[in-house]
């Protein structure tokens, strides 16, 4: 359930604004994220869990913008971090450090202190050298360091394998026996506190069956370190819940997962946490774009002909189907009208590589130079991983709120791009 529909007039709004209000004032790309939406996917995933109140630790690098943030903030949500900048960000959008979380498989020295610094809730440690450097770190503070242990329980999940983390061969987190191991050596560490244990085995996951294989393993560890004597407080159990992308079947329910967390649970006395990331946000953004023209190769002896729908959005604004071969639904901002004619578009961007191909033989409504379109569910991992590539500018973002709305990040200027830069002396 989203806020992105076409109105009675047949143009597409974001709530109260209609999209291509926004595109002719903040020009194209743009980002456009929906407060409704967000508002609503954060209650039903609280919600989904009743009176258990697990910490739900948004995982920023979903979508790092400061005003996506602080709207899920103001809700009661916390932060899942990985690097020193987003525990920055988690804290200028306003929440509070005794909700951050900071995980990850390479913090550095630096990163540890300043999570120390901050008084982040807990720090997720992931194998045992970091374990080292975080006991020493915190040793030299004069400071107990509140750490949970990343545990890889060798099952993996999720949308593609780049994505899949909880796989033995995986870089993420330590072994079952490790983590049992680890514990205890922090339980005796004057400067380590540990708490508790934390999984998160992939992204995009939409079978609720490795996860319940995951949960119970992970219950399985903490009746097993009570067992030793050692204090089990909290069992941090990750993100992943994949959400539709419109050509698959509907992924889990938050309640249905909900539910399996409370039978796999069920007796523990324990405090809960999540790192939902693209549930939240996922089909709270779009990307809109404008066509910039067709381009049509007819064909030729022994090829195929194509029909190029060339967009002023490229794979540095939106990478997820170049590198995940990820589908992303994209819609007119005009609904066609019944009857419209629909044409197969392979539906590419300006840069200058054949990755920057957001997907091939899509049909579409006919479409021209100038047209609108939105890319769907773009929330998640849209903004987020876009980049300069080919010197294009970052895509801003916009927020709407009703029939409010905000830039809530800018166009930079040309000027912008290039007054980052130095020329070295001798040139
Ligand atoms: N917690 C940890 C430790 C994670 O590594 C991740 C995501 C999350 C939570 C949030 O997972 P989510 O609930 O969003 O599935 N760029 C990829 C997705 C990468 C996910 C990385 N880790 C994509 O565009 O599909």
């Amino acid at each position: 359930m989203n806020h992105f529909d076409y109105g009675p007039d047949g143009r597409m709004a974001c709530e109260g604004v209609p999209l291509a209000a926004i595109a002719e004032a903040v020009g194209t790309p743009v980002y456009v994220y929906s407060t409704a939406t967000l508002v609503r996917h954060y209650t039903v995933f609280r919600d989904a869990f009743g009176a258990r109140r697990p910490l739900i630790a948004y995982a920023v690098k979903a979508n790092p913008n400061l005003s996506v943030i602080r709207t899920l903030a103001r809700l009661g949500a916390g932060a899942d971090t990985v690097s020193e900048g987003e525990i920055r960000r988690a804290l200028a959008a306003g929440v509070p450090a005794e909700r951050i979380v900071f995980s990850g498989v390479g913090k550095t020295a630096r990163e540890l202190a300043f999570a120390l610094d901050v008084g982040v809730s807990e720090i997720n440690v992931e194998s045992e050298p970091e374990l080292e450097t975080l006991a020493r770190i915190a040793a030299d503070k004069g400071v107990r360091a509140t750490i949970a242990i990343r545990v890889n329980p060798d099952i993996g999940a999720g949308g593609h394998a780049k994505i899949s983390t909880g796989k033995a061969d995986s870089k993420f987190g330590v072994s079952m026996s490790e983590a049992e191991r680890l514990y205890a050596n922090a339980a005796n560490s004057a400067s380590l506190d540990p708490v508790g244990i934390a999984c998160h085995i992939g992204s995009q996951i939409t079978d609720l069956s490795p996860m319940e294989q995951a949960f119970r393993a992970m219950r399985a560890l903490v009746e097993r370190l009570r067992a030793e004597g050692l204090a089990v407080q909290r069992l941090d159990l990750g993100g992943g819940l994949g959400v539709p992308y419109f050509d698959q079947p509907d992924p889990p329910s938050p309640a249905a997962f909900a539910a399996m967390v409370g039978r796999v649970v069920d007796g523990l006395d324990i405090a809960l946490a999540f790192e939902p990331g693209r549930v939240l946000v996922a089909n709270a953004g779009v990307l809109l774009s404008r066509v910039i023209h067709v381009h049509e190769r007819p064909a030729e002896a022994g090829g195929e002909g194509r029909r190029f729908l060339v967009l002023d959005a490229a794979m540095n604004d939106l990478i997820r189907p170049a590198m995940y071969d990820a589908f992303h639904d994209i819609r007119p901002l005009v609904r066609p009208s019944a009857g419209t004619s629909e044409l197969a578009y392979d539906v590419v961007g300006p840069v200058c590589e054949t990755g920057d191909t957001f997907t091939r033989n899509r049909r579409l409504p006919e479409l021209g130079s100038g047209d609108l379109v939105a890319f769907m569910s773009a929330g998640a991992y849209g903004s987020a991983m876009a980049s300069e590539y080919n010197s294009r500018l970052l895509v801003p973002e916009v927020l709407v709120d009703g029939a409010d709305f905000a830039v809530v990040r800018p166009r930079p200027t040309y000027e912008d791009m290039l007054a980052r830069e130095r020329l070295a002396a001798w040139l």
